[in-house]
Order: structure tokens, then C-alpha cells, then sequence
């Protein structure tokens, strides 16, 4: 019996039913002797969210980070911003002091313990561990790659901080590797937040060594630039494309062909001609089938294109694609007269952190562009929260003004649209410490937590799964990941996850939010008080 995603309304019973019983089957097989390469996607739902349909045949990131470490017997290799997988209520430092046990419990943070003891446990079996990270958060900075790697030779941890290469960069990328063939790329940070506290989406690859290999190649070269001298290997370009100056390494194509050193990183694609990073007409395809048992356990036995795409560009090698290129054409592959799905943290056209600013539309044109040119409807999920962007909604404003400009003349054949919801995670705003200078708050769950934090994009043909917020800085000076892959039944179940949560009662339409809409773009600001009145 072939059993589809799509087969969804009537059949739901059904289909769970089955589901159910793939899942369970085929999880035990897949893992040790199957040859075949296997995806799942894995989502993180935030406790409490009782409105919010869960969709079958999904994995939760806590059981998928306890079995990348679980599983590994020779390598594993990760990178994440910053570590806190162990709650912390008694460091009156932490968002997490005061709470109770039970207050703990309830939020799932066991989930992080779980996940942390699977590694000390990979760590005890002699695993090799490579664990990169930016110098993390305060108060807990590196602490739980120290404690790993603390009298253990086969653990390695580094700190690696990308500002020292690219003006405000940072390692944002969350990647697992294990044993060179299980990867887990995807927006989950290694803290236990993450796991049950806030919105997350990846894919789990299970026995892709052709995949996890460059993977890995991206890795080293992070690994590589951890253990040079960033002063020897870094310019300040006057950057032509963009329109300021700024800080990167000194094989940048940015940098004038005279200028550039060699590159120590593995050879680079061959474009002399061009200021930046070109976009690739041949991007690097795996042909590779991959079974997708948590979906659809009947497809895949036919190879399919699936790809990788890395930031910064000047960490790129052979022929893969920028992860700008990535978003880009994921958005363009869209047909006639289909829908684009997005989610991302956040949404602005400019960089957010270099001293100078840059504009940059290039994700919201390609958004118009295919509005206006196939008729494509696009939905964009973005997340409001605690730390929303104070310019979020002006930009968001200026990209719903498409749909005005779509209909602005009798002559336009344009009949496509853009709808943008903001994700609201109730109790966003009593986030923080449960008591403060020796007072009770009012806060019922720990900082940074309560916030939708995913980052996809889905056509009708193909998905795009990373870690890249839609600003210009994920793109240009952070170290993110993507796996983007044609495949109907991955295709399907991700617009599954996403119908879910742009039908649920938590995502809001922008102009609901925002006082004025788009045709009122200038000057409103988002206040509290315009969400309270939901
Ligand atoms: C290995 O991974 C599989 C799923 O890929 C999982 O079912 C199994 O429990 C994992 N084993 C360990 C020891 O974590
Ligand atoms: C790595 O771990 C060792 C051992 O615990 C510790 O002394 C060192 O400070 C850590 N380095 C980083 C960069 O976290
Ligand atoms: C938080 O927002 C909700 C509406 O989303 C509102 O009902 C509640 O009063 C707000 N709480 C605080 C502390 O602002």
C-alpha cells in the first residue's frame, strides 16, 4: 500500500495509523545496516502549545541529537553558536534561576540533560569529538565543551570567532556529524531550549556518507580558520557590491584579483572576472535516492537531486552554492500559479549588525518577482518575540506593498500574492529569571525561550532547510548551513508542518499586529499594546 503525505483530511486516521507503524518499523532498520540514505525531517514544538497539530511521521530533536551521539563510534563532529543543554535554576546568572523542579520538568528540560549525557557517554566510548563554537552566551559561555573535553584527549573543543574574520561574524551553523555518514544540519541550537522551549526544523540524514563528506569539508575549513591568525589573513575591502567597507579574509573575491593571497582552504571555484561571489549556473546536485520512511516509506528508490549550500561565500569550495543562491532559487522553483512556503527568526532587507549598513533585497525581490511573473502566492512565517527587530515591521510592510503594486495598473497581468504572519509562542513576553535580586518576577517560563526559530523555504518541487535568519549578515558574515532536496514526499510533510503552524491559532496576519498596513508603512511602530488587543 502506497501512503502519501498529501492523503491527509479524510484518510487522517488512517494514515497516522500506518505512519505510526512505519515509523516504529523502520526506525529500528534504518540505522545500522541499510545502505540506503534515509531523511527525516525534526521539528521542536514549544511546551503548551495545545492548539497546534502535530504532524505524523516527524521526529523531535531531542530523540535525533540523543541518537547522533548515541550512534557514533568513530567520529563526531558539531557546531553550534553557544552551549547550555543543562538547565541552570540555581545560578542566579541564568534565565533559568528560580525556577522549581517541577516548573523544569514541565518545560522539558530533562530533554537537554538527556541529550547532554549522550554525549559524555560517546565521549566515555572513545568517540573522536570535534565540538566548534562561538564563544557563547553569557553566563555559561563554553562551560559544557570544557566539562567534555576535560581530561579526555578524544574530545576537542574550540572556540572560533568569526568577527575576527568577518566584521560581527559569528558560527551560526547547527551541524552534527556522526561517523562520517548520519548528519543532522537544521536551526537547533546545542541548549535545551531549543528541544522544548522553542520552534525548531532540520532533516536527519541517515547513512549519507556522500553527504556527511562535505559536510565535514566545511567543517575542517572552520576548524582550519580556528587554528590561524586572523590578522595575517584578513583585509578591509571597499566592497563593491554591496557599498561599504568591511572586514574579510584575504582570498576573498571581493578583493580586487591583485590584492587576494592564496587561499588556505581547499581550492575555490574559478570566477576571476567578478567582484563577489557569482551565482552558479551548475550548482554541485547529489544524485542520490533517499527513502523519507517518516513520510512517505514507499518513494525514493530513484535517485534525486538533493544539494548543500554554505555562508560566507569565501568558505565555499568546488562547485557548491552559496546559501544565498540556495534561497534564492528555492523561492524560483516555485510553478504557475503555486505557493512558497518560508519560516524564518527574522526578516529584514539590510544587514543588522555591520558598523555600516547595507541594503539588500535580494530574497524579498526574488519573493516579488515570482508574484508578479508565475502568480505565485507566498506565505512567510517570522517570528515575534521577546528580541523582535524594532524595523520588523516596516520591511515586512514594504514587502506586502508587492501585492499593491501587483494590482497598481490595469495593464499588470499580475495575479499572485505575499501574506506574512507573525508566529506568536504565548508567554513570549513573561519570559526571564523567576526571581531577581531576591524578588519573585513575574515570568513564567526562562529567558530565551517562547519564540518560533525555524528557517525553511518550500515550493512546490523542493525544500530548503538551514539556519539562516533572512538578513544580510547570515549570508555575507555568519557560518550557516542549508540541505535543500526535490522530493515530493519531503516537499509535502514540510508544508504539512508549516500549514500547521500558520493555521494555528499562534500565527497572526502582519497587518493585525501592525497598526496601519502596509499602505501606512512609514513611521508605525509596533507596540505591545497592539498585540494585547489580539
Ligand atoms: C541510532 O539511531 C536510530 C535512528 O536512526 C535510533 O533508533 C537508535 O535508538 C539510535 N541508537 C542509539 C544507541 O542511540
Ligand atoms: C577546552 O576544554 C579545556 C578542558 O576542560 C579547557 O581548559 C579549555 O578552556 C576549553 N577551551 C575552550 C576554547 O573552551
Ligand atoms: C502577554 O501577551 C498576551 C497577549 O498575547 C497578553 O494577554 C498578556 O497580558 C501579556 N502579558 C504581559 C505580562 O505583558
Amino acid at each position: 500500500m502506497k501512503v502519501s503525505c498529501i492523503e491527509t483530511g479524510r484518510n487522517f486516521i488512517l494514515v497516522v495509523l500506518v505512519f505510526d507503524i512505519f515509523s516504529s518499523l523502520s526506525l529500528a532498520a534504518v540505522s545500522q545496516s541499510s545502505p540506503q540514505c534515509t531523511a527525516w525531517l525534526v521539528q521542536s514544538i514549544p511546551t503548551d502549545l495545545l492548539h497546534l497539530p502535530r504532524v505524523s511521521g516527524v521526529l523531535s530533536t531531542a530523540d535525533v541529537f540523543r541518537w547522533l551521539a548515541g550512534n557514533s563510534s568513530q567520529t563526531l563532529d558539531i557546531t553550534t553558536q553557544y552551549w547550555q543543554l543543562r538547565a541552570q535554576p540555581e545560578n542566579p546568572l541564568s534565565g533559568d534561576y528560580g525556577y522549581s523542579k517541577d516548573d523544569l520538568q514541565n518545560f522539558g528540560a530533562h530533554e537537554g540533560y538527556g541529550v547532554y549525557k549522550a554525549l559524555e557517554n560517546a565521549a566515555d566510548r572513545n568517540v573522536n569529538i570535534r565540538l566548534l563554537s562561538h564563544s557563547g552566551r553569557n553566563p555559561y559561555y563554553t562551560s559544557e565543551p570544557a566539562e567534555l573535553a576535560s581530561g579526555r584527549p578524544n574530545v576537542k573543543n574550540v572556540t572560533l570567532l568569526l568577527s575576527e574574520w568577518w566584521e560581527k561574524g559569528l558560527i551560526h551553523s547547527k551541524i552534527w556529524v556522526s561517523d562520517n555518514r548520519d548528519v543532522y544540519i537544521g536551526s537547533a541550537n546545542m541548549e535545551w531550549r531549543s528541544l522544548t522551549q522553542v520552534n525548531e526544523l532540520g532533516i536527519y540524514l541517515v547513512g549519507c556518507p556522500i553527504i556527511a563528506k562535505q559536510v565535514v569539508s566545511y567543517f575542517d575549513n572552520l576548524w582550519t580558520l580556528a587554528s590561524l591568525n586572523s590578522p595575517d589573513y584578513t583585509k578591509i575591502v571597499s566592497d563593491q557590491k554591496w557599498q561599504i567597507e568591511r572586514k574579510v579574509p584575504c582570498w576573498s573575491r571581493f578583493l580586487d584579483s591583485q590584492v587576494r593571497c592564496r587561499s588556505p582552504l581547499p581550492p575555490f571555484i574559478e570566477t576571476p572576472h567578478v567582484a563577489g561571489y557569482p551565482v552558479l549556473s551548475d550548482p554541485n546536485m547529489f544524485k542520490l535516492p533517499i527513502q523519507t520512511p517518516g513520510c512517505n516509506y514507499l518513494s525514493a528508490f530513484e535517485p534525486q537531486s538533493s544539494y548543500l549550500s554554505f555562508a560566507p561565500p569565501e568558505l565555499l569550495f568546488g562547485s557548491y552554492q552559496a546559501d544565498e543562491q540556495a534561497w534564492v532559487e528555492t523561492i524560483k522553483s516555485v510553478g504557475k500559479g503555486g505557493t512558497v512556503r518560508i519560516s524564518t527568526m527574522d526578516w529584514l532587507d539590510q544587514s543588522q549588525y555591520t558598523k555600516q549598513t547595507v541594503y539588500w533585497s535580494t530574497l524579498s525581490s526574488a519573493v516579488s518577482e515570482v508574484v508578479f511573473g508565475k502568480h505565485a502566492t507566498v506565505k512567510i512565517l517570522v517570528a515575534y518575540w521577546a528580541h523582535l527587530f524594532n524595523n520588523a515591521d516596516q520591511y515586512l510592510n514594504s514587502l506586502l506593498y508587492s501585492n499593491v503594486l501587483c494590482s497598481s495598473s490595469k495593464h499588470n497581468k499580475c495575479t499572485g500574492k505575499v501574506e506574512i504572519k507573525y508566529y506568536i509562542v504565548p508567554g513570549f513576553n513573561m519570559t526571564g529569571p523567576a526571581i531577581k535580586d531576591g524578588e519573585k518576577t513575574e515570568n513564567r517560563y526562562p529567558a530565551h525561550s517562547r519564540f518560533y526559530h525555524a528557517k525553511y523555504a518550500v515550493s512546490d518541487v523542493r525544500a530548503h532547510i538551514g539556519s539562516s535568519n533572512i538578513i544580510w549578515d547570515h549570508f555575507y558574515s555568519t557560518a550557516d548551513v542549508s540541505f535543500g532536496i526535490y522530493d515530493p514526499a519531503i516537499v509535502s510533510q514540510l508544508e504539512e508542518i508549516f500549514d500547521a503552524d500558520w493555521n494555528s491559532p499562534y500565527a497572526v496576519p502582519v497587518e493585525e499586529v501592525v497598526e496601519g498596513g502596509p499602505l501606512h508603512c512609514v513611521g508605525s511602530s509596533m507596540s505591545m499594546n497592539s498585540v494585547l488587543k489580539l
